[in-house]
């Protein structure tokens, strides 16, 4: 073991069980990984046991519902032999590792799915539905089949399980907060009125499974919601769960016999704190930890952006925290923990916030995939094999696309040249990491170049290729990845005036206090974004009807810019078309046609990217198969740009 992080890599108790270390997987559904009723697939089973295998020292399960009698939905308890056949497995498998695994309990996501509620409230999905309440029957029945749940979890060979949750807005957490509960009920009123289907939930487990079966309940430290359906951007206007409230819950929690907390933040009506982007700074969740930390005496675990060790490190030895809860940095990288404990984080694939593939993906395609991990879900079937013949593969730009080519290429077998025409590698992840809310993209570029040197690639700086030099080296394969190039306009009057997203993200430009962005696309609202969080003054002028328009930038990520939009004042021009950029300003078509001029230091354009012009004619007599990938076959994003690389290089 490094002795660098040695507190997160040391034991830690929870009740009854020792876990070997103090980096836990977070509980995250992954779609993939379930059967219908909340049991195992092999691919989720395949894909725990690569976490375990990684060194997480304690796995949560996704949500699994511990109640299919209210709800009328299928449960775990319907299979009982099945459920405990692939539990059996799953812990067997992932007990050669040390790893012990928690089931997170569910007692269903309330008015987040349309489902019966403490009162009526209000449906996510559809604010003028109404769920319905439960009633007291209903309540117990629930609490009596969590405990069923949890038994049957423990006849499986899980080390305890996880209540979910006091968070998100979900069915125990509309109990607890004030806000959504209106019953006047012995479940309703108080807090300890609030909080007692938590106290007899554990009762029903302690009842079902003996004292000595872990059981920890996820809570939220803050909703940070406005309102429904209404996130809190700064947190200052609450109508849920304060700090201080929290404080108490976790009080009155201890008190019932919880052998930990998982503490994160965030109801769905403020998604962006409970998935939080890179937009929130890692370790946000500290200060707040340290208040409940302080409150009691069993371990206080700390989810939401703690994937930087060095903060969570610090954080045990100031006795903030007792464990880390890693989400999706254990999608990006199942190896994560054991890198850590062995001080190699050089080597970690960091996660980069982007909720595009994992939760993103789980809500649009039903399945979890990640930006930067193209194997996620196929851990048991890997397509990352040795090639049966090894060929000399040339791949031409050293951005993320070329980079990852020349990874797998290589770990494949074949022998990899990779040549970039500048003097640095990273492309444009250069740029999309200039802000202080990106750096985990410069973390991945500097992952990507360390990988380079790792695996011994040839790696050739500002080289122009020629197809001579391709017929000389007798390359079998020629990856093309050549990136992409800010759009600019030509026809715009006065555009040489204006300042590429690009130039102005890698402080090529000067740029002044009074900002326009012209695009309100993904890239020019945080470029936005950026600037408005400086104090500067700042316009977004977008053609088409609202901004960030485009249905793969996640909901999380689009309503936190937009409520920062409105924090910082930022004006945001929909409709309106750029005419000419001046040396003070720019001229703009209003919706109604009508010209303005909007004063400003300086004029940003970022209306996109495009190709860079293919190589593949040029050389076209190289002798060698030609493949375009990323962002020079098509304009993408780092998925899109990782996962055709890899394809591709898994191709040859
Ligand atoms: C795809 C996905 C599914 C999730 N499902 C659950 C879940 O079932 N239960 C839960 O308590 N949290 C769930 N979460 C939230 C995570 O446990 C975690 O709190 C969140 O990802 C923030 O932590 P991170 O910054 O380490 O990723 C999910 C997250 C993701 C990305
Ligand atoms: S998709 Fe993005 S946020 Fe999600 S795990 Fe992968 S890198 Fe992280």
């Amino acid at each position: 073991m490094n002795t660098k992080y040695k507190h997160l890599s040391s034991p830690i108790t929870i009740g009854s069980v020792t876990v070997k270390n103090r980096m836990f997987m977070a509980p995250m559904d992954t779609g993939f990984g379930n059967t219908a009723y909340g049991g195992f697939t092999q691919a989720g089973i395949d894909y725990f046991v690569r976490r375990a295998e990684g060194g997480f020292g304690l796995l949560f399960s996704g949500g699994t519902n511990g109640d299919c009698v209210v709800d009328g939905c299928d449960g775990i308890l319907n299979h009982p032999e099945e459920f405990i056949r692939q539990g059996r497995e799953l812990n067997g498998r992932i007990a050669e590792y040390g790893a012990k695994m928690f089931i997170q309990l569910s007692m269903n996501v309330g008015r987040n799915g349309g489902l019966k509620t403490p009162s009526p409230l209000p449906t996510l999905a559809n604010p003028a539905v109404t769920t319905e309440a439960l009633t007291i029957e209903e309540i117990h029945t629930k609490i009596a089949e969590m405990g069923k749940a949890a038994r049957l979890v423990k006849d499986a060979g899980f080390a305890g399980v996880d209540i979910h949750a006091m968070h998100w807005g979900h069915l125990l957490d509309s109990f607890a907060l004030s806000v959504m509960n209106h019953r006047d009920d012995e479940y309703g009123g108080s807090l300890e009125n609030r909080v007692r289907v938590a106290k007899e939930i554990i009762e029903a487990i302690r009842r079902e499974c003996g004292s000595d079966f872990p059981v920890t309940m996820r809570l939220a430290l803050k909703s940070y919601m406005k309102g429904f359906n209404k996130a809190s951007f700064d947190g200052s206007e609450e109508v849920g769960r304060t700090l201080e409230e929290a404080v108490e819950i976790a009080k009155l929690l201890e008190s019932y016999g919880y052998d930990a907390l998982s503490v994160d933040a965030g109801t769905l009506d403020a998604f962006y704190y409970a998935m939080p982007p890179s937009y929130v700074p890692a370790g946000f969740m500290l200060d707040m930890t340290k208040q409940v930390r302080e409150a009691v005496s069993i371990p206080v675990l700390c989810g939401g952006r703690m994937a930087d060790p060095d903060i969570s490190e610090q954080a045990i030895v100031e006795g903030i925290i007792d464990a880390a809860v890693i989400g999706r940095q254990a999608i990006a990288d199942p190896d994560y923990a054991r890198l850590v404990t062995e001080g190699r984080t050089d080597e970690i694939r960091t996660c980069i916030g982007c909720n595009q593939g994992c939760i993103w993906g789980f809500f649009c395609n039903g399945r979890v995939s990640c930006a930067v991990n193209p194997e996620v879900g196929h851990e048991g079937e890997p397509k990352l094999v040795k090639a049966e013949k090894s060929k000399k593969v040339a791949i031409v730009g050293g951005g993320i696309a070329g980079m990852e080519a020349a990874r797998v290429a290589t770990l494949r077998g074949h022998d990899v040249t990779l040549y970039e025409k500048s003097g640095v590698l990273g492309g444009n992840l250069i740029p999309a990491g200039a802000h202080d809310f990106k750096t985990e993209i410069h973390q991945l570029n500097d992952y990507y170049k360390r990988q380079m040197q790792l695996l011994h690639i040839d790696v050739r700086m500002n080289a122009e290729v020629t197809p001579d030099m391709f017929r000389q080296s007798a390359a079998d394969t020629i990856l093309l990845a050549t990136g992409s190039v800010p759009v600019m306009p030509r026809s715009i009057e006065g555009i040489d005036k204006a300042v590429s997203g690009v130039d102005a993200l890698l402080g090529r430009k000067p740029v002044g206090q009074r900002v326009i962005i012209v695009g309100g696309g993904l890239v020019g609202c945080e470029i936005a974004y950026g600037y408005a969080k400086e104090g500067r003054d700042v316009t977004i002028v977008e053609a088409l009807d609202q901004i960030l328009n485009l249905g793969s930038v996640p909901i999380m990520n689009k309503a936190m810019l937009l409520d920062g939009f409105e924090h910082y004042g930022t004006r945001i021009l929909t409709s309106t078309k750029l005419k000419t950029v001046l040396d003070d300003g720019a001229v703009v078509v209003l919706p109604d046609g009508t010209e303005q001029m909007l004063a400003a230091d300086t004029v940003i354009v970022s209306i996109g990217y495009r190709p860079v012009p293919s190589l593949r004619e040029a050389l076209a007599d190289s002798g060698a198969e030609i493949i375009e990938i990323g962002d020079g076959r098509q304009v993408g994003n780092v998925l899109t740009s990782v996962k055709d690389a890899y394809e591709a290089a898994c191709n040859i």
